[in-house]
């Protein structure tokens, strides 16, 4: 599979940043934490990890602006291009020894998401996809997986923390969502979930409250590997918007309504 000059850029990024996770995974007990809100933490390993990626991909193409999620936004003179960056995307599993944690790169072109890499240091699975181009995962390409029955499915969601707005949504959602599937899974790294579904090995994968840098190269995975998505409302307003609905073209559908059902009288 050949790669075009800026994917490579962001996978040798992602790579450096990788090491330096790998590293700081293995002492998680030194390094230091704070909280930025209920259940949002930080250390010193998502810092370094985005002082890396800020350094490597601004060196390889200068101008271009960022949007990182612990730097924030940063202008870039350029005009067209804008890169999406999660340095760690499941912190919380990272600082408990879990070895579901990725980085997350996509770049925007003229507000079009055009290339994107999830990368997962621990387990070595590196995920690339590029508008038009399709999605792989190493070297293998990707195919969303096939079921066509709700009742068939494994799906993924995210658990919002009891102190954010969501969470009372969140449990009338997993109701409807658990009388409906064979299994619910909950991986703690948004980045990897889209991963999987694009790989096939969840079929689908529903969350609200999340940031752009969660999902952006995510999106381009699930759409390369010929997913589909909307955000809550049926549109495509993920980026902004913090909610996500994916799967195939019938599950995604189906899982929308789903989520979406009042709740039930009992
Ligand atoms: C979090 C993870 C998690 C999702 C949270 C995100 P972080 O990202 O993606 O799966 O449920 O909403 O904030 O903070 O570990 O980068
Ligand atoms: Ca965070
Ligand atoms: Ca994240
Ligand atoms: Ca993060």
């Amino acid at each position: 599979m050949a790669r075009s000059a800026i994917l490579n850029v962001m996978v040798q990024a992602a790579m450096k940043a990788g090491r330096s996770l790998s590293r700081d995974f293995g002492e998680v007990q030194n390094l230091q934490v704070s909280m930025k809100g209920p259940g949002d933490y930080v250390s010193q390993a998502d810092r370094k990890a985005e002082e890396i990626l800020f350094t490597e991909l601004s060196k390889a193409r200068p101008g271009y602006a960022f949007l990182m999620e612990e730097r924030g936004l940063i202008e870039g003179d350029d005009g067209q291009h804008r890169w999406i960056v999660d340095p760690l995307d499941g912190t919380t599993n990272f600082l408990h020894g879990i070895p579901l944690f990725a980085i997350s790169i996509a770049l925007e072109r003229q507000g079009q998401i055009v290339a994107g890499v999830v990368y997962n240091p621990a387990m070595d699975e590196l995920y690339t996809a590029e508008r038009g181009g399709g999605a792989f995962m190493n070297d293998r390409r990707l195919r969303v997986a096939g079921r066509t029955k709700l009742i068939d499915t494994v799906i993924g969601c995210g658990v919002p923390h009891l102190g954010r707005g969501q969470h009372g949504n969140f449990l009338v959602e997993l109701r409807n969502v658990m009388a409906e599937v064979s299994g619910v899974r909950r991986l703690g790294s948004a980045s990897l979930d889209l991963a999987y579904v694009a790989a096939g090995r969840m079929d689908g994968f529903w969350e609200t409250g999340l940031s752009a840098w969660d999902v952006a190269a995510g999106i381009l995975l699930i759409r390369e590997a010929g997913g589909f998505i909307s955000d809550f409302a049926g549109g495509q307003n993920m980026l902004d918007g913090g909610s996500i609905v994916v799967g195939n073209e019938i599950i995604q559908r189906a899982l929308l309504k789903t989520v979406r059902k009042p709740v039930a009288p009992r």
